[in-house]
């Protein structure tokens, strides 16, 4: 049985074959071709324990486009709120029949647990500070789609490194896709734990970037919001000019406009802020072929 708690669970193999394929889905969704898929007739529980917008209706969307069926649980009108447990509720949203769970949880550990009470394939849609494996493959189909390759790339993770699930699946798959990449943040949004150099002063590096992939601050993880770290990290206009003209911004969402990122910047071509939203359908439609398949 497989599951996608981090992107190391892929082999190097499946992952490229995965990006592949979401790169293929992107272009038949956009087509309007109908989609062929060995994945019919599964039922999949998302099951957020965590707030979510763009990941848990794309999980929705890309389910239905493989013709499988899906269960929401909606968590504020759930027995949580009476005080059911984690594991009483994924058993009982399994007992119920899915065939596979799509699970966001604050807590490392609480997706390996899941799989275990449930014995049902768990797809992580973001664990804690921990791994947030979709996001990074999507952002990975997002390079090949628009450079057609991310070898070679030079990507700047700016901002709150040390509090991202983003982060720490980017870091470890890019470099593995042949990408050199850099941390760039105030020493204290930076992780030691992540194995990708750092930078503290960013003008040093702009001019040398292909992407600038900015980050949200996580206050909900202790982080706070400083005018010296907007002050010296926030992608505005100026700094946008100071990119390669290649280059583009990227971010995962959801954005604080006028924090991290401006909206003179969210508006210029080269933010592909919604083109990674787009690719979120397709590469969560591989990655669930992926986890289905024998
Ligand atoms: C991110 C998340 O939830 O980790 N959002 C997402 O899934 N696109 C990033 C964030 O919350 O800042």
């Amino acid at each position: 049985m497989k599951i996608l708690l981090t992107v190391d669970d892929l082999r190097p193999d499946e992952r490229a074959s995965v990006i592949e394929r979401a790169v293929f889905l992107r272009s038949q969704l956009d087509e309007g071709h109908a989609i062929e898929s060995a994945a019919g007739g599964f039922t999949v529980g998302n099951v957020f324990f965590e707030a979510s917008t763009r990941t848990q209706l794309s999980f929705d969307l890309a389910a239905q486009h493989l013709g499988a069926r899906v269960l929401n649980l909606n968590l504020p009108s759930s027995s949580t709120s009476k005080g059911e447990s984690l594991r009483d509720t994924v058993e009982t949203v399994s007992a119920i029949g899915v065939d596979v769970l799509v699970a966001r949880h604050t807590d490392h550990g609480s997706l390996q647990a899941i799989h275990e009470w449930t014995k049902r394939p768990v797809i992580n849609a973001g664990e804690g500070a921990h791994a947030h494996p979709t996001q990074a493959l999507l952002d990975a189909v997002t390079l090949v789609r628009h450079f057609g390759a991310v070898e070679g790339l030079s990507i700047g993770i700016i901002g709150d490194v040390a509090h991202s699930r983003v982060a720490a699946s980017l870091c470890r798959l890019l470099p593995k896709l042949g990408a050199q990449v850099f941390q760039i943040g105030p020493p204290d949004f930076l992780s030691d734990e992540i194995d990708v150099e750092q930078v503290s002063d960013l003008g040093s590096v702009l001019g040398s970037l292909d992407v600038a992939y900015l980050l949200r601050v996580q206050r909900e993880r202790g982080a706070e919001i400083t005018d010296s770290y907007i002050d010296a990290y926030q992608m505005n206009g100026e700094r946008f000019r100071s990119l390669g003209g290649n280059a583009v911004v990227m971010h995962p969402g959801p954005v604080n406009r006028g924090v991290e990122v401006t909206t003179e910047v969210l508006d210029e071509a080269r933010c592909l802020v919604l083109e990674q939203v787009a690719n979120g359908v397709p590469t969560r439609m591989a990655v669930m072929e992926w986890v289905l398949s024998a």
